[in-house]
């Protein structure tokens, strides 16, 4: 098959699974992850599917380093929708290299970090202003060890595609947030497996293109997760790539137009009076 068949056979897997419940998809994935791990153009030998954990371990040394739109295209979003935050506890869940926790701590917030990645803690951990994070090994699929209502805010940065439990993640995020607080949470935007793209990067060492895995989330797993959680729904953007980023990350120019990132804020209100 060449690679152009391979990736209309990879969308044709993928625009069926848009039609199928969530749970059905995600048995297929676990008594066949290669058709999942096949599919949006991962056609080509030198691809390679790791465990998410792994994958970012073998991913920490360059993160930062990879020249990566999403990230740009993201952090506006993200700081106008956190907004001020000094004196704030806030828990970052899956902080990876510490992009926002940093920045939310230099910003006067009182952060808690989680990743269950040793490797991008670490290079968290020799950033400036990390010790004023509290950086914790933690694997989210775990309910959080905090009380209920310990943070003002949660935060969690393009983590939902390697998340197989949103119930239990948004379920998490939301009883340790206190009533009045909100979590911002950003993905890559699920379209993107439509071009046949999921979190990935190219291995100095090896070569190999690395895949941490990823599940076909849709935007609808998202937002429903997290209102059946108890979320209300406060802002919800989509943001396509640009000239102007194109120019600034040239890996985003064969996504012009092209919706990227997903990013939205749900708050813990007050129970409603009866
Ligand atoms: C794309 S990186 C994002 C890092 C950071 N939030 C950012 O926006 O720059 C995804 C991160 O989620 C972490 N992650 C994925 N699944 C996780 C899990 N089950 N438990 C803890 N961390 C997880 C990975 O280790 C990785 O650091």
């Amino acid at each position: 098959m060449s690679a152009l068949d391979g990736r209309r056979a990879c969308r044709v897997i993928y625009q069926s699974a848009m039609i199928v419940p969530a749970s059905w998809r995600r048995s297929q994935i676990r008594c066949c992850p290669s058709l999942w791990f096949k599919m949006g153009g991962m056609c080509d030998r030198d691809n390679v599917i790791a465990g998410v954990q792994e994958g970012y371990d073998r991913w920490a040394e360059v993160y930062d380093r990879d020249g990566n739109p999403l990230q740009a295209l993201e952090q506006p979003h993200f700081q106008r929708l956190i907004g001020p935050v000094r004196g704030l506890k806030i828990l970052d869940l899956g902080c990876g290299t510490g992009r926002h926790s940093l920045w939310l701590a230099s910003q006067g917030a009182i952060v808690t970090a989680l990743d269950f990645s040793e490797g991008m803690l670490n290079e968290a951990r020799r950033k400036p202003g990390a010790a004023k994070v509290r950086f914790m090994h933690f694997n989210l699929q775990a309910p959080l060890p905090f009380e209920s209502g310990s943070f003002d805010r949660v935060v969690s940065g393009l983590v939902l595609e390697h998340i197989d439990d949103l119930a239990g993640f948004f379920g998490e995020a939301y009883r340790v947030l206190a009533t009045g607080g909100f979590a911002v949470i950003s993905a890559m935007h699920p379209a993107m497996m439509l071009r046949g793209t999921q979190a990935q990067f190219k291995d100095p060492g090896s070569g190999e293109v690395v895949r941490p895995g990823s599940l076909p989330h849709q935007l609808s797993d998202f937002i429903m997760s997290a209102l059946d959680a108890g979320f209300s729904l406060e802002h919800f953007v989509e943001d396509a790539a640009d000239a102007e980023l194109a120019t600034r990350f040239p890996r985003a120019e064969k996504y012009l137009g092209w919706p990227m990132l997903a990013i939205f804020r749900v708050a813990k209100e007050q129970p409603r009076a009866k």
